[in-house]
């Protein structure tokens, strides 16, 4: 099969379209035919050697991506609910990864049966963002109805499907993002958008009961700021190395995004209900990675982007 991958880490020169063995499915294990993959913002740093491996590292070749949808093409022992022929969708176990390829061996009991109303590449774009959104804001900020909850980089893939959701659970939403994305935040769900280019949120936002924290950095400590006593802060994405939380009267909370088949369908029932929708997507080939990771690494994308890969 054809695969993306890279054999020293680097820039994004150093992806490319190579031969790579076929998968065979293992015991409870499905090989699925991949349709399309997403490109997730832990691939770039994965690819430069950091990432969710640092430490440990990955080992060189090595296959990128974390979500895809496809048809499954081989069925391994021990697996009873899925068949030769279905459409499924799903996101690769926790340091798992090889979605950049034409096939892929994976757990079934962690990926789930795609709809025919969502098209392959909408599956691509909605597996780990949605796990993520609603692990973070269902499972881990617990968000109530009648909430106000800030989400930081709106526009992104994670973020975009946690404004849908944190506005079905029936919270106020605001959202940072740069001007050319403030009508698609508005669009996603969010009752206010700030201008991070131009003003400080932290002077302009208060008491907020949420704060999910998509950026990381300088914005995560500035998101301090804006939180009510007993609040809560969600982060996916660092603070600087070495910061200590300022606040004793807000909970800091990271999710745990455990990969099942109970949230990927939690999130068909949402789409279900139409309380979200896929995101603005990209679409590009296998064979223009490197191109579609410099567009991630630039940090100013609009929704997700996709590999089309049948
Ligand atoms: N399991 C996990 O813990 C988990 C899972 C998924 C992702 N993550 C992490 O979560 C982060 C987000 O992932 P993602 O895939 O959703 O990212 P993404 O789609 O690549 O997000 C890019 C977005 O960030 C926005 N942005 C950049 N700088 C900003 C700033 N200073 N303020 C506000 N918005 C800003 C950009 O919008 P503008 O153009 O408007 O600036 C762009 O839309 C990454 O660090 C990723 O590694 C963690």
């Amino acid at each position: 099969m054809k695969a993306v991958l890279f054999e020293e880490h680097g820039g994004p020169e150093v992806l490319h379209l190579a031969e790579a063995p076929d998968p065979t499915p293992g015991p409870g294990e499905v090989v699925v035919e991949i349709h399309a993959a997403s490109v997730n913002a832990a691939d770039y740093k994965v690819r430069q050697g950091g990432g969710a491996y640092s430490g440990g590292g990955v080992r060189l070749p090595h296959i990128l991506g974390r979500d895809f949808s496809g048809v499954v093409s081989a069925v391994g022992p021990d697996v009873a609910d899925l068949e030769v022929g279905d459409a499924v969708f799903g996101v690769c176990d926790q340091g798992v990864e090889g979605a950049y390829a034409e096939k892929i061996a994976i757990k079934a009991a962690i990926i789930a049966k795609k709809p025919a109303r969502l098209s392959h590449v909408e599956a691509a774009a909605m597996a780990l963002t949605s796990l993520t959104a609603l692990w973070a804001l269902e499972d881990t900020a617990k968000l109530k109805p009648g909430e106000t909850i800030l989400i930081q980089g709106g526009a992104g893939g994670v973020a975009g499907f946690a404004i849908q959701l944190a506005k079905h659970l029936g919270a106020t939403v605001i959202a940072t993002a740069s001007a050319n994305n403030h009508d698609y935040v508005r669009q996603l769900g969010a009752a206010r958008v700030i201008d991070y280019t131009k003003e400080d949120f932290s002077k302009v936002v208060a008491d907020c009961d949420v704060v999910f924290d998509t950026v990381g950095g300088d914005v995560q400590i500035r998101s301090y700021d804006v939180l009510k006593p007993g609040g809560r802060l969600v982060w996916i994405a660092p603070a600087p190395a070495g910061f200590e939380p300022t606040r004793r009267d807000v909970k800091v909370l990271r999710p745990g995004v455990a990969r099942d088949r109970a949230h990927l369908e939690r999130m068909l029932v949402l789409l279900e209900a139409s309380a979200v929708s896929p995101p603005a997507i990209t679409r590009y080939k296998l064979a223009d990675a490197a191109e579609a990771h410099r567009v991630s690494e630039a940090r100013h994308l609009q929704g997700k982007l996709v590999f089309e890969i049948r």
